[in-house]
């Protein structure tokens, strides 16, 4: 039986990105698979009165089960009724590839959806976008489409090449398939190694420094469609400290660069109203849990390393809301 995101407490993106559009700050949309990433992602959204919304792939879907996610989140959200009782969240589709999918999460509780179609010709993007709005708007559940094609890892689909979004394109795919927000192709991309070598420049410590966002084409669409909110997918900075904790304990990640946190910053104070985050808590989580083995190697109970795992996380979590999106605090703004 299908149930409605409303009964089991949760919201759309709406009123969040109209005062993320209005108050130059960007909502985090941060991934999650399991109950130690959950808890971290509501008890630091909590603690630092940050809107947020919670995104799910469909590999993660599928890893911790769609019914078993479905009473997480209604869980999550009690959770935090008791932590936080002003604060609301969002659940939603991360890189929806079909209507069924959106549909089937759409009837399961999720309260907002992407569809992404931009692997597809444009026509076929419009149509496949305006299928699903159509189905999602007749419940109140809110779209983000998806033009242009960001490097690196999406699921199945993995990108050699990001292809900018052309800023001429947009008028005409947000009016016709009639999207709440749209993600963009400027420079980000996802997983650990956004870049390779040879597309960075070196600094005087020899760290990588990768090519700065395309700034010029997130002006152009701004001016295309004012006030609209746009979003960022790979746009984790693969913090160094985490990538030395895993490789200084038995890790190995080769030439691992991100996004600047200054560059995310600045995003966040333009149209950028929602920021996706993944990669990172990934490598907070991992980073912790190497340590922790290479220091006791005898260890065996998961809550020993899952839970300084969960805490680095968390910690990580209440970090990006205050300095990098600036949504700490908004949580009072939009609905208290
Ligand atoms: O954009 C991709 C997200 O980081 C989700 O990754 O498909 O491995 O769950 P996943
Ligand atoms: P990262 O891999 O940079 O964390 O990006 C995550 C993302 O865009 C999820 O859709
Ligand atoms: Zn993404």
């Amino acid at each position: 039986m299908a149930v409605s995101y409303k009964d089991l407490g949760l919201v759309n993106t709406k009123a969040m990105f109209k005062a993320a559009v209005e108050g130059k700050f960007a909502v985090p949309a941060y991934n999650f698979n399991n109950m130690e990433q959950l808890q971290a992602i509501v008890t630091g959204c909590a603690e630092s009165d940050s809107p947020f919304i919670l995104q799910v792939s469909s590999g993660a879907r599928k890893y911790a089960n769609q019914t078993l996610l479905q009473y997480m989140a209604q869980g999550a959200a009690e959770l935090l009724k008791e932590l936080n009782p002003h604060l609301k969240f969002a659940l939603h589709l991360d890189h929806g590839d079909t209507l069924e999918l959106c549909k089937s999460c759409i009837d399961s509780g999720f309260s907002s959806v992407m569809i992404d179609g931009s692997h597809h010709s444009f026509e076929k993007n419009i149509e496949l976008t305006k299928s699903v709005v159509e189905y999602a708007h007749e419940r109140d559940v809110t779209v983000e489409g998806e033009l242009g094609v960001l490097a690196g890892i999406e699921d199945d689909v993995v990108a050699a090449e990001s292809v900018y979004t052309r800023p001429s394109e947009v008028e005409e795919f947000v009016s016709k398939t009639g999207v709440d927000s749209l993600a963009i192709s400027i420079g980000t991309s996802h997983g650990a190694n956004k870049f390779t070598p040879a597309q960075c420049t070196k600094n005087e410590d020899g760290v990588l420094v990768p090519p700065p966002l395309r700034f010029d084409i997130l002006e152009e669409i701004e001016k295309r469609i004012p006030g609209f909110p746009i979003v960022l997918h790979g746009s984790s900075s693969v913090m160094p400290e985490y990538v030395n904790m895993i490789n200084s304990n038995g890790g190995a990640l080769k030439d691992a660069v991100g996004i600047p946190a200054s560059q995310l910053r600045k995003a966040a104070t333009s149209a950028v109203c929602k920021i996706n985050i993944d990669s990172d808590g990934r490598l907070a989580m991992t980073g912790v849990i190497r340590k922790v083995f290479a220091e006791s190697p005898a260890e065996f109970d998961p809550r020993k390393y899952l839970g300084p795992a969960r805490e680095a996380l968390k910690a990580m979590i209440i970090e990006k809301n205050e300095t990098v999106l600036g949504s700490a605090g908004k949580g009072k703004v939009i609905f208290g």
